[in-house]
């Protein structure tokens, strides 16, 4: 189970999970559940494992895998770049006071309004997806470093709904038809902007080394291309994020030194076997910095046993906090955070609280045989992509972060209250909540 808990994860006298120094127990008595728990030395060791490759400045931490003020500060901290692929992406890092400079801007349909904010706060780099988008920034007058996105024509082998390297994709400019030199031809032009060089983002939860080295094969024979035929040399090449992260204790990932490593290497043999000068690179990592640093802590209010058929687990959160396998079939590992040391036995599905058969955490996790309501069940490797993608789906009030350090928690982002699910809510006339509503939901429920 080590490679999925974060760092110096272990189990307290008392049986109960120790992460970052606190008693998980402990932290569900105090915070409540369900409760995600961000170890911060395990994001950090991440992220300098990165940057001990390629130089911290070289590190777009990618913000989409878990984003708030606090993490910005963290990343701050660390001296790593940002990348953000949204105006509330933006607003985050800025409210956080990160330096705008080190910001770099995604998106394959930025609003001219969200371009305008980044030309305004003076963020760093703009990574630039479609020729609408080119037309806009010249309009815009912007004066930023530029990247064009290329779609290199890489089916990595992860899930269809996070694979984004193939040419059947909406992100970017294929290395087909001519299209992303015309692409590149056409950003360079742009006045008050520089364009510094290309990028590419081939998707995420990838595991084989392969679909990295053909993405650097096509960006290096897109940069000797480029040479050839525009004269134009890249200073920047940024091969994007997408390292693998085990969310199994059957799984293996790459350490992300060893994935930076591999990339660097890939990069630099492919352009110097072209006589192409190595430019240089830069990584977006999210869920190899984020993934394993959290865990996700439920409480178990019901436990199903439907004879020669399935135990059912269910525990107060679910699909809104996160949907991966619903949405990704993703397996993870369960256990009881209460009850380490407790023998397991049985094989059970963990299920949530919405109101639908999909709305599954786990399939097929062993716990003990007399696991019941009351039971801390923790999930592990749910650092990344749970809290950026929960929703208040059924109106459940999406749960807390808690940063854990060197036996200090701190929350980071506060449990949302029934008062806050309802805070945009307005009578069928137009007007605000009247007293008796907000009397009723102004107590934390
Ligand atoms: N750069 C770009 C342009 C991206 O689109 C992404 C992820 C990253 C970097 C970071 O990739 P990472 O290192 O985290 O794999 N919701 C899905 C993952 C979607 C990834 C989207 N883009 C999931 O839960 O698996």
């Amino acid at each position: 189970m080590k490679n999925v808990l974060p760092h110096g994860a272990h189990t307290g006298p008392a049986g109960h999970l120790v992460v970052g120094g606190c008693d998980t127990v402990e932290l569900a008595e105090r915070f409540g559940t369900p409760l995600i728990v961000l170890d911060r030395a395990t994001f950090e060791a991440n992220a300098r494992a990165f940057a001990s490759v390629l130089g911290p400045s070289h590190i777009f931490y990618a913000g989409k895998a878990l984003c708030c003020v606090a993490v910005c500060e963290l990343v701050d901290g660390l001296g790593l770049g940002l990348d953000v692929c949204s105006g509330g992406e933006l607003a985050t890092a800025l409210a956080a006071g990160f330096p705008p400079e080190r910001i770099l801007f995604h998106g394959n349909n930025k609003s001219v309004e969200e371009l305008e904010r980044a030309r305004d706060a003076g963020v760093g780099r703009v990574v630039v997806d479609s020729f609408d988008e080119i037309a806009a920034i010249s309009r815009l007058a912007m004066s930023c470093k530029l990247l064009v996105r290329i779609t290199p024509g890489v089916e990595a082998h992860t899930h269809e709904a996070v694979q984004t390297g193939q040419y059947d994709s909406k992100f970017g400019f294929v290395t087909i038809g001519g299209i992303a030199l015309r692409a590149i031809d056409a950003a360079r032009a742009i006045s008050g902007c520089d364009l510094v060089g290309v990028h590419a983002h081939i998707g995420s939860q990838i595991f084989e080394p392969s679909a990295f080295e053909l993405a650097a094969e096509r960006l290096a024979e897109l940069l000797a291309t480029a040479r050839e035929e525009l004269g134009f040399s890249a200073s920047e090449l940024n091969i994007g994020g997408g390292f693998g992260v085990a969310e199994t204790s059957a799984e293996v990932a790459p350490s992300p030194q060893a994935s930076a490593e591999a990339v660097l290497a890939a990069v630099q043999a492919e352009l110097a076997a072209r006589g192409v000068p190595v430019p240089a690179v830069f990584l977006e990592p999210g869920r190899s910095i984020a993934g394993r640093a959290g865990v996700t802590v439920y409480k178990v209010g019901t436990v199903k046993r439907i004879p020669g058929v399935r135990t059912y687990l269910s525990v107060d959160g679910g699909m809104a906090d996160n949907p991966r396998l619903a949405l990704y079939g993703t397996r993870y590992d369960a256990f009881l955070a209460n009850r380490m040391n407790a023998p397991s036995g049985e094989l059970v599905t963990v299920a949530g609280k919405h109101c639908e058969s999909g709305d599954l955490l786990v399939v097929d996790a062993r716990m003990p045989g007399d696991v019941a309501p009351g039971d801390l069940l923790c999930i592990p490797a749910t650092g990344a992509y749970t809290y950026s993608m929960a929703s208040n789906y059924n109106r459940l009030p999406r749960p807390p972060v808690i940063i854990v350090h060197d036996g200090e928690a701190t929350e980071v982002i506060v449990r949302e209250s029934h008062a806050d699910v309802l805070r945009l809510d307005r009578h069928l006339d137009g007007t605000p909540l009247r007293d008796r509503a907000a009397g009723i939901v102004s107590r934390r429920l």
